[in-house]
């Protein structure tokens, strides 16, 4: 009896206070409030392989190394070797049955997604710290670290998303099927 009390002031007690989170939450309900230019600019970052949304400037693999060897090497090594199998960024291969490894050479089919997700997501530890030229520049020489440009090329808006991947052929186009 005197649990079955406790349950039911204890369940009284819940009733209550959900009673009052409910009336204090429509209470606060607000519909926000419209989303600035600068804020959408942040999320607003799709670099596509067709070339569109790349910003202005440019970089080298050379003018990338000292940033990856500040930025970057804690976590995908000097010579992007990695510290785990998801940071690994060079090698690997997708043909081997036993170990296939993903990597930016060996899987994406893409160069532009390497400028696009740097600049959206890396560092991990300090996401979209980096300018947008630095963000060429480093991901020049994450290209340049897996060997599919020169250390000198210049990477931009009109070069960058042109930069052939090894396994740009290792995908069905599904995209004609609705
Ligand atoms: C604090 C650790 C850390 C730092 C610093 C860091 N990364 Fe990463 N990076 C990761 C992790 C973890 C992943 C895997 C994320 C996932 O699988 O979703 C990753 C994934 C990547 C990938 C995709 C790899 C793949 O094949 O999927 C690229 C490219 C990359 N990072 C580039 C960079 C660059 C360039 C920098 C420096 C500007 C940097 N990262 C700094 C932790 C880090």
């Amino acid at each position: 009896m005197y649990t079955f009390r406790r349950m039911l002031k204890a369940s009284t007690l819940a009733a209550c206070s959900a009673a009052v989170l409910v009336s204090t939450a429509q209470e606060q309900v607000k519909l926000g409030q419209a989303i600035t230019e600068v804020s959408l600019a942040e999320f607003n970052l799709i670099a596509e392989p067709s070339g569109t949304g790349f910003p202005a400037g440019s970089g080298t693999a050379q003018q990338g190394r000292t940033i990856f060897e500040n930025r970057c090497a804690l976590c995908h090594g000097s010579n992007g070797e990695g510290n785990s199998d998801a940071t690994v960024l060079v090698g690997g291969n997708m043909q081997s049955a036993e170990t296939p490894l993903r990597t930016v050479g060996s899987y994406w089919p893409y160069a532009s997604t390497v400028f696009d997700f740097i600049r959206r997501a890396m560092p991990a530890n300090a996401p979209k710290s980096l300018t947008d030229e630095e963000t060429y520049q480093v991901a020049a020489y994450v290209l340049y670290l897996n060997g599919l440009v020169a250390e000198d090329e210049i990477m931009n808006a009109q070069t960058l998303p042109q930069v052939r991947m090894p396994n740009a052929e290792g995908f069905i186009d599904r995209s004609h099927i609705q």
